[in-house]
């Protein structure tokens, strides 16, 4: 399964370029299914994410080119040669549950496996559905999949109010709207910047869309869409995570290829525990001054503090000068980093969805396992901060979402190797 061996206490110096979004490309994949004419998505993430939703699209009539060397992929669906996604891929990838909306809007129907829970919370898709069926899908659950139709062949552009803003149920309603019958309202929509990426191409491809980014989009549905050429978003969450990695080590590393606005909430807390930030237009420089002081973090939907930094801040704060509240509002079992930071010493209870940290002058290096993706971000963070030798364990999660991590930490100085 592969572990990182990584023997703390090297401050990171340097500068690092900044991949293209994990969250931003999986949608666009998705949405190449709507057109008959070829897109061209660049600035492609190495990542295994990536590698799964294209073996999945093309399941379904998508011809797939990689040209990694260029960080291409071509992606044109003639026609649609199935619309059905199978437990195997979906279970691998959540994010797979996107290709409903796409398949719905050209295809008038769509058989998905139910993503089914994961490590963090049960991620239920009942927000996806009763938007489908707001725009006339007949939806049926059983035996382990979603099978949806639509009995007039055309989805129709509807009113939805979405309980929650869901990142996921904005993304799949407004791909499944650029093709509907009329106009659609997607209300209390997510506003991440994700989203703007994704309406970004979907409007290069004909969309008539406005209002992404904020809680109100509207989508007036037209005929066909075509092909279009997109360059992906830089990954807001890796930035972050190697900012960390920075503070926490007491180094001082400057990152391009990032937007600093995507970044405000986590740049405001690493700025209130001490360390100094300079924003450039497109870098960003983070400068350690000593050792942390605790801040209280709660999760909230965008423009509030990600819930996907969560678990490196956590780590983070474990040695901080004093003790940090942290409040997880959108994952119900989004500690599982904290048991695996014990094991570092950490001195960590948690209480439901609060985690309080008392902060240490140093842990201590362990083997701990990754248990989820970005747990395994907050475990290499407390790592390259520890005394002594880390193994993280389970490295495959952490390959889902960070492009050759310890290449671009070893290049800042990190003593950080990859082990079969
Ligand atoms: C996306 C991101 C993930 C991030 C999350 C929140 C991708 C591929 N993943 O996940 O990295 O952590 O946004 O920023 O972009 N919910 C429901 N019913 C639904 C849909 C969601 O109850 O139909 C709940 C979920 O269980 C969760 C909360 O809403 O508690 C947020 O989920 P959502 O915003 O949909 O996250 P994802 O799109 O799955």
């Amino acid at each position: 399964m592969g572990a990182f061996v990584i023997e703390g206490g090297n401050p990171l110096f340097g500068n690092a370029v900044i991949s293209s979004s994990k969250n931003a490309i999986l949608p666009i994949i998705s949405a190449c299914l709507l057109s008959d004419e070829e897109s061209l998505i660049k600035q492609i993430p190495g990542l295994d994410d990536v590698t799964v939703m294209c073996e999945l699209v093309s399941n379904l009539g998508a011809n797939v080119e990689v040209d990694g060397r260029n960080r291409k992929i071509y992606i044109k669906t003639p026609t649609l040669t199935g619309y059905f996604a199978d437990y195997e891929l979906v279970s691998k990838l959540r994010a797979s549950f996107l290709i409903m909306g796409a398949l719905l809007a050209r295809a008038g129907k769509a058989k998905v496996a139910l993503p089914g829970g994961c490590p963090i919370g049960s991620r239920p898709v009942d927000l996806h559905l009763k938007g489908f069926e707001a725009m006339g899908a007949v939806i049926e659950n059983g035996h382990g999949f979603i099978e949806a139709t639509c009995p007039s062949g055309r989805l129709k552009g509807a009113n939805i109010y979405l309980d929650f803003p869901s990142v996921g149920a904005t993304e799949n309603l407004l791909i499944a709207a650029v093709l509907a019958d009329g106009e659609t309202v997607i209300e209390n929509a997510a506003s991440e910047p994700e989203i703007v990426d994704l309406a970004t191409f979907l409007t290069k491809m004909g969309a008539k869309i406005t209002g992404a980014g904020t809680d109100t989009i509207i989508v007036k549905g037209v005929d066909k869409v075509r092909g279009a050429e997109h360059t992906i978003m830089p990954d807001r969450i890796e930035a972050g995570t190697l900012m960390t990695a920075a503070a926490v080590t007491g180094g001082d590393i400057t990152l391009s290829n990032v937007v600093p606005e995507h970044l405000k909430p986590v740049t405001a807390k690493l700025r209130e525990s001490g360390a100094e930030i300079i924003e450039g237009d497109t870098e960003v420089r983070i400068k350690s001054n000593g050792r942390p002081s605790a801040v209280d973090i709660k999760t909230h939907p965008f423009p509030g503090f990600p819930t996907d930094m969560q678990a490196p801040l956590s780590a983070y704060l474990c040695t901080a000068e004093g003790t940090s509240v942290i409040v997880e509002t959108i994952f119900e079992n989004r500690f599982m980093h904290v048991n695996e930071l014990r094991r570092m010493g950490a001195q960590i209870r948690v209480d439901g969805r609060t985690a309080i940290i008392e902060g240490l002058d140093h842990m201590q290096g362990a083997q701990v396992r990754a248990t989820d993706l970005r747990a395994g971000a907050a475990l290499i963070i407390a790592g390259l901060a520890a005394v002594g030798t880390t193994e993280v364990l389970d490295i495959h999660h952490i390959d889902r979402g960070y492009e050759f991590i310890e290449n671009k930490l070893q290049r800042l100085g990190a003593n950080i190797k990859r082990v079969c």
